[in-house]
């Protein structure tokens, strides 16, 4: 695929140029425009170190390659038919050209077909690299509060998340999922203490977390007129931390049912977690980070409380470690997490899915394990992501202002069901497709994107199969297996004849970029580079097949272009599913 054309290309071109194979790996690009070339190789860097010009020097290596090739093959021109044939001595290249500062490289077609066989056809796991092999990764992703639902920013943790812990899989690395419930705090107390007091007239058979929703709606209106509620709640909340076994049991059965909640969610979307542990799993691991705090001299007194201090330039508040009445707090668990996590758990880089607005937090608690001497630290990252903006009216929510998690699925559910029942009423397995689109839909939608921006949302864009949307990417995959079923023999895997036109060539070396693609996605933790190529596939997809007939041709190039249907499909299918979109086979 890409990054072995491009090791190929660089080990040619590093006898010519002072550069090792690492650097011109490492420069060399696909153009924006196809027809200047496959590669490019820019030479300002190069030419700065040099002190010449960078046209000079493209020009330069242009004709000592040119010179290169003549010698060694006599009369042959570049790109001949038996230069092709000559043992790979040209390194499949076809033309090189010297274009303002870049020397650009186009390669031979038949070198591409040849790619496809061997880098996607053969393969299962389609360009997936080995650079992480050895090495874990673990993931707090998703992350809910037990007790409440799960609102919007948890949909885009979630779906983010299960994004980057498919692309981390393809690098290589070993993932560990991890579900950082918010499950301990003092609203655990008031819960606890309101289900003892009202819990039999609720009923908790339908939906259990709606009724201690309920329940924990109803204490603070009771609590507006009475007061000292909130002071029965901390100490309920007293008793639970000292493992008072009612209190406690009361607390595990809320974190059953909001797990059983959540886990009905997760089963939608098809995500797992290797790890449910819960910021309560760290309760006895917190005197250890304190201990670790004093013993570096770090810990101060401020205001009754335990914080940790940066100095001036950093800009940051102090980090509260403990308050004053002696409780932990969220960074504190956090602390203590990442310790575990490291340590225990053996994890090398630790990525948080989080939104945005604890960016404060997670800056303070990956400073203070830098301040504790922790190197591991440089290799913790808060992966952010903005808000999603509705346009008016669009959404039905239930619960007033904030947008569930749940509304938006079931929204997109009724879209597609209702797009299906115009477009395809007879379609088989309704119910199930309607699902896969919904949900591709929805993931899509939000992935294409930049994570770090809000998301203007717009259904009619989300679930149309023209736009640059997730039922669109769907439908080329539905579209690519009814040519495989009209075809109605197996697809071959390897190609009869050389495919030669431009849509051909264009769509051909495209399917080849998915490592490349892979690795930028997973190293900038960015799945829209992902989607993005995604949607350039379908997109030279669809000119390949409005341009040439594919069924109906003579055999050898109907067998052809029906292996690069295959390949696309591959592709597709591939790519969807390191997004964690499932593709219908009809829609
Ligand atoms: N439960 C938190 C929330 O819903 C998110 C937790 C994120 N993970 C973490 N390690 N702090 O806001």
């Amino acid at each position: 695929m890409l990054n072995d054309i491009k090791k190929t290309i660089s080990l040619y071109l590093k006898s010519k140029i002072n550069l090792d194979e690492a650097q011109i790996y490492n420069l060399l690009e696909v153009p924006k425009v196809y027809e200047h070339g496959h590669l490019s190789l820019p030479l300002f860097q190069m030419a700065k170190l040099e002190k010449t010009n960078p046209m000079e020097l493209a020009k330069n290596l242009q004709a000592q390659i040119e010179k290169e090739y003549s010698e060694k093959l006599g009369s042959e021109k570049l790109g001949s038919e038996e230069l092709q044939s000559k043992n790979r001595i040209n390194y499949g290249i076809e033309k090189v050209q010297a274009v303002g500062g870049y020397l650009n490289i186009t390669l031979q077609s038949s070198f591409f077909q040849e790619n496809v066989v061997s880098g996607i056809l053969s393969k299962k796991q389609i360009g997936f690299s080995q650079e992480g092999v050895g090495q874990k990764v673990a993931v707090d992703f998703s992350s809910p509060n037990v007790a409440k639902p799960m609102h919007v920013g948890h949909l885009r943790a979630t779906m983010i998340g299960n994004a980057i812990c498919n692309l981390a899989e393809s690098q290589g690395y070993e993932v560990l999922s991890i579900n950082h419930l918010g499950d301990w705090g003092s609203q655990f107390g008031k819960l606890a203490w309101a289900y003892k007091q009202w819990g039999s007239e609720y009923d908790f058979s339908e939906r259990p977390i709606d009724a201690f929703l309920k329940i924990y709606i109803r204490f603070h209106e009771e609590a507006e007129k009475d007061p000292t509620l909130v002071q029965k709640g901390t100490e309920q909340f007293r008793r639970l931390e000292e493992g008072d076994l009612e209190t406690r049991q009361i607390w595990e059965l809320i974190i059953k049912y909001s797990m059983a909640d959540f886990s009905r969610l997760y089963k939608i979307l098809g995500i797992h977690h290797k790890f449910v542990l819960g910021e309560s799993f760290y309760n006895d691991k917190l005197e250890d980070v304190v201990q670790r705090l004093k013993d570096k001299n770090l810990l101060q007194e401020s205001e009754g409380a335990q914080v940790v201090f940066f100095d001036e330039k950093e800009n940051m508040p102090p980090c509260l470690i403990k308050k004053s009445d002696g409780a932990s707090i969220y960074a504190t668990r956090d602390l203590a997490a990442a310790i575990y996590r490291h340590e225990e758990m053996k994890a090398h880089k630790l990525l948080y899915v989080v939104g945005q607005d604890q960016t404060l937090h997670f800056k303070q608690v990956f400073r203070v394990l830098e301040k504790m001497g922790y190197e591991w630290a440089k290799e913790m990252f808060h992966i952010t992501f903005g808000l999603y903006r509705f346009k008016d009216g669009k959404l039905s929510t239930r619960q007033g202002k904030i947008v569930l998690f749940e509304d938006i699925l079931n929204q997109s559910m009724d879209l597609v069901r209702e797009m299906i029942e115009e477009k395809n009423p007879n379609l088989n397995h309704k119910e199930l497709v309607t699902q896969q689109v919904a949900i591709g839909a929805v993931i899509f939608n939000d992935l294409v994107n930049d994570r770090s921006k809000n998301v203007e949302f717009d259904w009619d864009r989300a679930i149309s199969i023209e736009g640059d949307s997730g039922p669109y990417v769907q439908y080329t995959v539905v579209r690519c297996r009814s040519l495989m079923r009209k075809f109605g023999k197996p697809v071959k895997e390897s190609f009869e004849t050389l495919l030669q036109s431009p849509e051909e060539q264009k769509l051909l070396f495209r399917l080849l970029q998915l490592d490349h693609v892979l690795k930028i996605s997973f190293n900038h933790f960015k799945p829209n580079f992902l989607a993005q190529y995604l949607l350039e596939v379908c997109s030279d997809f669809s000119h390949f097949y409005h341009a040439h007939r594919i069924l109906g041709e003579s055999e050898a190039i109907e067998s052809s272009r029906m292996t690069l249907v295959l390949a696309t499909e591959k592709i597709l299918t591939q790519g969807l599913q390191i997004l964690g979109i499932p593709t219908p086979d009809e829609m």
